[in-house]
């Protein structure tokens, strides 16, 4: 396996959310008030920690995406410029930026609103532009935090320049042809498969249709079980294990997965090694509060990177 010495430029044609957490020992039922144990405020938006985990592990990152003219949008580009993100494109519109209240629980799982604001005003044209006038992106990256047709028109610009397009389908929704059609790779978690396909990611079977029937390479994230990859050079199913870890958070992992797995593959590590970056970073982030801040830092990024360029692909 060998990897490209410069860092790759990535393209993240996605969301940013302010993200509201409250940790408590349980959900509150219907109708119940229940007081809760700590909150804590910080950056989220599924495109946005993508970019953050990909400029942790070194890429040359550009966001693409659209912000409110509220406090929550100047914050959020004070928060690109401290990782040394490129926001040339994010435009700003009138109104108020995305924000996502979310509830974790003692296990560390997650239940996630989002109310998308700004997210939504981002057209197609622009989204296109922008990935035109970024020619040496190795990878486009899109989610589903906004309209399908303007992620849609940013694949079709980054097929247009030789890059590979990566559709990571959350929060999940039927998903028109196009952006099938334009997509290289799809990476739901497991619950997103099964609301997908109507069925668990438990048998390869389920997994290989799937991949088959919208004739795309597959990952699956399954949360502490790692991951299960399908491509067409793969004759069978391949799942990955995770490190084992005490979760306490696991709100932006899927991110860090994607985060890694794109810069992996941009930087020429095999769809395999891609995975086991994903699994590392995700499964490291698991083990801290919040979003962004439980991404790990670029030392330990350098260290997952060197131990599997280290060791033999042997899944
Ligand atoms: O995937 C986690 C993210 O989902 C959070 O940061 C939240 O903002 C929502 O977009």
């Amino acid at each position: 396996m060998s990897t490209s010495s410069s860092p790759p430029t990535v393209v993240v044609v996605g969301s940013t959310m302010i993200d509201l957490t409250a940790y408590a020992s349980r959900i509150p039922r219907s109708g119940e008030t229940l007081v809760g144990e700590r909150f804590q405020m910080g950056f989220g938006g599924k495109g946005a920690n993508q970019a953050v985990m990909a400029r942790l592990l070194g890429a040359d990152v550009v966001m693409v995406n659209c912000l409110g003219d509220d406090a929550y949008g100047d914050m959020t580009l004070d928060n690109f410029a401290t990782f040394g993100i490129d926001t040339t494109h994010v435009h700003r519109v009138p109104g108020a930026s995305g924000v996502a209240p979310i509830w974790v629980e003692p296990d560390g799982s997650n239940r996630i609103i989002i109310i998308p604001g700004a997210n939504h005003d981002l057209t197609a044209d622009q989204a296109a532009r922008s990935v035109r006038r970024t020619p040496d992106a190795a990878v486009v990256v899109g989610q589903l935090e906004i309209p399908q047709e303007v992620t849609a028109a940013a694949f079709a610009a980054a097929r247009e320049a030789g890059a590979i397009t990566i559709l990571n389908p959350a929060p999940a929704a039927l998903l028109s042809n196009d952006i099938l059609e334009l997509s290289d790779w799809l990476i739901p978690n497991e619950v997103e498969f099964e609301m997908l396909t109507g069925v668990p990611p438990d048998s390869d079977d389920a997994l290989t249709g799937f991949a088959s029937e919208t004739a795309t390479r597959l990952v699956v994230t399954l949360g502490e079980e790692g991951a299960a990859l399908v491509s067409p050079e793969l004759d069978r199913v391949i799942r990955i294990r995770s490190p084992r870890v005490d979760p306490v958070d696991t709100t932006g992992a899927g991110d860090a997965f994607v985060g890694a797995f794109m810069v992996g593959l941009a930087s020429g590590l095999d769809e395999r090694d891609a995975v086991r970056l994903g699994n590392a970073c995700a499964a490291d982030s698991v083990t801290r509060p919040g979003t962004q801040s439980s991404f790990p830092p670029p030392d330990r990024n350098a260290q997952f990177l060197a131990e599997i360029q280290g060791s033999l692909s042997n899944a």
